[in-house]
């Protein structure tokens, strides 16, 4: 078959087999990948239209108690300078987002025991008090069950866990010993149970890293059929273990969104900030791509700096109304707009 049918078969039936998407993924041409990304923008626009929903993410602490070897806010990394907002500051943030359009908040942090169930569950209630037309979407890593019924319980509504990579030996290459990649499967598992929208995902180009990897990447999210998938490249952070290791491709990150979008058409799947900051126009080049979520910064500007996941992160010098000026200008210029509601999944 040839790759232009391959990309065919692959929107026609969602799928292809492990052979055919490795072709597709690594194996495509410059006129066949922008044949993959016209599809890709033909599915999004058929379930979506020209709507670029977004999302205001509050990075609230990045206190970690793990030490994933590429991230740059891992527990031994002494240098980053560690922080916490206080629920005033947090509730500043939502207040500052709401002005801006967002109807979608997302309260992010490391894996910190700090803010315990009882801590992050007053923080649902208060925001969800005050802004009871928005949604909130958490993503604090792996915790229990029990906490996480009880902020879903409080009002939370979406949960992201990347799941990083779904190959076990892979998993290895990327986390100390202490992690395991079936507690993280489970958890998502289990999130999805309990009534949360759940997003999954993974890095491209992290190191070590297969296309049969990636392959696997797939496959286990047609098994966890997700709500959203957030997929950026893998960027280097002076400060880890992989400090030495190259970044991930730009190109490649896009194909796989491309891929994403016609594998599963409602999925919601962002244009991250690792891709813009992998390529100056990265997100404008994603929605082209099939992506149809943008995830502009709400984090006070002090802090801004500290939440370095890898080196040269966006963003982190921009007000909260500059970053969602300037998206909306990003977004404009490729002839779509953003949306101002909660921009629910239509799965
Ligand atoms: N490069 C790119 N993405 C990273 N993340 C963490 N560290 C890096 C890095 N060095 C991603 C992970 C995590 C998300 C919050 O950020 O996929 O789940
Ligand atoms: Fe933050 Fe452009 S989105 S400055």
């Amino acid at each position: 078959m040839k790759n232009i049918e391959l990309i065919e078969k692959l929107e026609r039936e969602k799928n292809l087999t492990d052979d055919e998407l490795v072709r597709v993924i690594e194996g495509l041409n410059e006129e066949e990948k922008e044949e993959l990304f016209a599809r890709a923008r033909t599915v999004r626009e058929r379930e979506y239209g020209t709507a670029v929903y977004t999302r205001g993410l509050i990075e609230f602490s990045n206190y970690c108690r793990n030490d994933c070897y590429y991230c740059g806010i891992r527990k031994s990394n002494a240098n980053a300078e560690r922080y916490r907002l206080t629920k005033e500051e947090i509730l500043l943030c939502a207040r500052e987002g709401y002005e801006l359009g967002f109807r979608t908040f997302v309260l992010q942090s490391g894996e910190d025991m700090w803010f315990t169930k009882e801590r992050i569950e007053e923080i649902i209630r208060q925001i969800k008090k005050e802004f009871p037309d928005c949604a909130i979407t958490l993503s604090l890593g792996e915790r229990s069950r029990e906490e996480y019924e009880c902020w879903y319980e409080a009002g939370a509504d979406r949960y992201l866990l990347r799941h990083e990579t779904a190959d076990e030996y892979h998993y290895r290459k990327l986390h100390p010993e202490n992690m395991s990649l079936a507690n993280r499967k489970e958890c998502l598992f289990m999130l999805r149970k309990i009534g949360y929208q759940v997003g999954a995902g993974f890095m491209v180009g992290s190191p070590f890293q297969t296309v049969d990897n990636l392959v696997t990447d797939l496959r286990f999210l047609q098994e966890l059929k997700p709500h959203m998938i957030g997929i950026g490249p893998y960027l280097s952070h002076q400060d880890t273990p992989f400090a030495g290791e190259k970044n991930g491709s730009y190109e490649k990150t896009l194909v796989l969104l491309g891929i994403l979008r016609l594998m599963f058409p409602r999925v919601l799947l962002p244009a991250t900030t690792a891709l813009g900051t992998i390529a100056p126009d990265g997100r404008e080049k994603g929605l082209l791509a099939g992506a149809n979520v943008v995830m502009p910064n709400l984090s006070p500007v002090r802090v801004r700096k500290q939440y370095e996941l890898y080196d040269n992160k966006i963003c982190t010098g921009e007000e909260s109304a500059q970053c969602r000026n300037c998206l909306g200008l990003r977004v404009e210029s490729v002839g779509y707009e953003l949306a101002v509601d909660r921009g629910d999944s239509r799965i």
